[in-house]
């Protein structure tokens, strides 16, 4: 009897240690999701900054990157682009804002290739300012990225980035 007793009560204890034990699980597998979620995943982390070789990018030639799942151009100007660009009276722009606040060195340009009318890629070295020209609309860029003529309200949006080394750019 006393060992029916005993059996019973260990099966009554396996039981609910074993019950409990699946609802400790379940918490957790439901738990994880709804935390993770909190945290970026970790090729979002990873693609919120990316550092880019500019090397072998020679003067008046351009590299466009992916950043975020945006284009991003980084062009190493030609002397010439330079004195156009910064020579270019502010009243003259539409959206107006220096060369100089659009480059940490004025031989580089880094900016996203996102036309600000609605979003079309422009194309580089053409248009009324041999910068970039977006033919969905007909915007005219100029060498600093500026808005120049057509329908785009802004210049080309410069992004968070900085010179890690002379050859290496972190973006983002
Ligand atoms: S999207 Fe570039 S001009 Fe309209």
């Amino acid at each position: 009897m006393a060992d029916a007793i005993s059996d019973e009560t260990n099966r009554r204890d396996f039981l609910y240690v074993a019950t409990a034990g699946v609802a400790g699980v379940g918490v957790a597998f439901a738990a994880w999701p709804v935390i993770d979620q909190m945290n970026p995943s970790a090729d979002v982390r990873a693609l919120a900054t990316i550092e880019v070789d500019i090397s072998q990018i020679a003067v008046g030639q351009s590299l466009t990157v992916k950043w975020q799942g945006k284009p991003v151009f980084i062009r190493r100007r030609t002397q010439e682009e330079i004195e156009v660009a910064e020579a270019v009276p502010l009243s003259d722009l539409p959206d107006p804002q220096a060369d100089a606040d659009r480059t940490e060195n004025p031989e580089w340009l880094v900016m996203l290739g996102i036309c600000t009318h609605l979003g079309c890629v422009p194309l580089g070295e053409q248009g009324d300012f041999n910068g970039w020209f977006c033919p969905c609309h007909g915007s005219h860029y100029d060498t600093s990225g500026r808005i120049r003529k057509g329908p785009a309200p802004k210049n080309l949006e410069i992004p968070p980035y900085e010179f890690l080394s002379d050859s290496l750019i972190l973006i983002g």
